[in-house]
């Protein structure tokens, strides 16, 4: 066992990702596209589906077969490998016990936790917690079988000259995704304990169709995700559900180790800043649908007690380590259409590390026709050192906010997410 995780962990040189994938030797940049939903590159991933479908309604007309499991999807062309729950093993339909359960565990390296729930029913707003992280988890389990079926089928964008280096990430993500499993099986098992769920998945689309593209969003999206995390223990203390306090930190570690190798990848330090990001439930629930759930495709996500911001496309979405004007666009209109006159009294800020939040210097603000509202603001690099992830968020009022938590009750747009190194 030690002597195969050195292989594997040996022999994943930096640059090989890098080197692998067939595409320009610049960092991954989704933005410059308008409009909103470019969080992650979603703008792109609007077209996938209806490539796949010949242009009908993403929701209705997914028509490719599932890459699960050993269930063959995909067209010739690699252009519809559009995943569909179950998976191959039923997934997330689990009995436990069951001979699947045993599968997904070999795979993951380890036992669904064992111990019995806490004696008393959590919060509910707690109860919130555990359904968002299902929610969350449903969605990573689609992207990386997705991803994992990507490589292993040769897609165009995901072609591995090495194989060696092939068969590292396909190990790895083959272990994260029934690790996912896990972290799902956890979360919908409390859930159904309480009688209160669990949490349905939902149909995705993915913002990617390069294996480079692809590790850079999943490093994004897990950012998001270990901040939330911390939003989730700090609800679960203040509510006095300490019980659950411990598998959460362990969930934190597992995805921080997977970031790490993530980062890796792309040629970055695995560890990136001293303090990772603060996030909240409300940024995840709001950039996990803005990015990846096709509309309407969730069975009951509106139990999940969380808003959903408007969207906010920070361009460039991956900076260089220096002070710079960033643009960041969101749409006034529909149920936004009242900002189409009062854009110019909102305020943008950002949250990087555990530092207070920033009320960004703003150059101009614009409206276009079409009701995009345009502002570039001043991303002061060097002032706070802001590598890693940065939430920025459009708010009523000019502040000051002492914290993320003030920030997200003031929030009309967001998450916007940027990351430096
Ligand atoms: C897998 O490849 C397809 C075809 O290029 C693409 O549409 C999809 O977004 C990719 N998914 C992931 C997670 O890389």
């Amino acid at each position: 066992m030690y002597s195969r995780l050195a292989t594997i962990l040996g022999s994943l040189a930096i640059a090989s990702l890098v080197s692998a994938v067939p595409v320009e030797k610049r960092d991954i940049y989704f933005g410059n596209r308008g409009g909103h939903s470019q969080n992650w590159g979603s703008s792109a991933s609007v077209s996938a589906p209806a490539t796949a479908s010949g242009g009908g309604a993403p929701s209705q007309t997914y028509g490719g077969q599932p890459p699960s499991g050993s269930s063959a999807g995909g067209s010739s062309d690699g252009s519809t490998s559009i995943f569909k729950f179950p998976t191959s093993d039923g997934f997330p339909d689990i009995q436990n016990p069951s001979d699947a359960l045993t599968a997904i565990e070999q795979a993951a390296h380890g036992l669904l936790p064992n111990g019995p729930p806490p004696p008393s029913a959590p919060a509910a707003d707690d109860l919130t917690s555990l359904r968002l992280i299902a929610f969350n988890e449903l969605f990573e389990v689609a992207y990386f079988t997705e991803l994992l079926f990507n490589v292993t089928h040769n897609v165009a964008g995901y072609e591995y000259q090495d194989q060696g280096e092939r068969q590292n990430i396909i190990d790895a993500i083959t272990a994260v995704i029934a690790q996912e499993k896990e972290h799902l099986l956890n979360a919908n098992g409390a859930l159904a304990h309480f009688n209160a769920g669990p949490i349905e998945p939902c149909v995705y689309q993915s913002p990617v169709s390069d294996l480079k593209s692809a590790i850079s969003v999943a490093r994004t999206f897990t950012d998001v995700v270990l901040g939330t995390l911390g939003d989730v223990q700090t609800h679960f203390g203040q509510n006095g559900d300490v019980g659950l306090i411990r598998g959460v930190a362990a969930v934190i570690g597992q995805e921080g180790e997977q970031n790490g190798f993530y980062r890796s990848l792309l040629g970055l330090i695995p560890s990136a800043a001293p303090f990772l990001t603060a996030s909240t439930r409300e940024f995840a629930f709001s950039a996990l649908n803005q990015a990846f759930v096709v509309p309407g495709s969730c069975p009951n996500a509106n139990t999940i007690d969380l808003p959903i911001f408007g969207a906010l496309s920070p361009n460039p979405q991956f900076l260089d380590p220096k002070d710079q004007d960033v643009t960041f666009s969101f749409s006034a209109t529909g149920d936004y259409s009242k900002y189409a006159q009062s854009y110019k009294s909102l305020s943008l800020v950002f949250i990087n590390q555990q530092n207070v939040p920033v009320v960004a210097t703003i150059n101009s603000a614009s409206i276009d026709q079409s009701g995009t509202v345009t502002i570039s603001a001043k991303f002061p690099f060097s002032q706070f050192l802001m590598n890693g992830l940065t939430i920025a968020a459009v708010v009523d009022g000019s502040g000051p906010f002492n914290s993320i938590t003030d920030v997200v009750a003031a929030t009309k747009f967001g998450p916007g997410l940027i990351e430096v190194n």
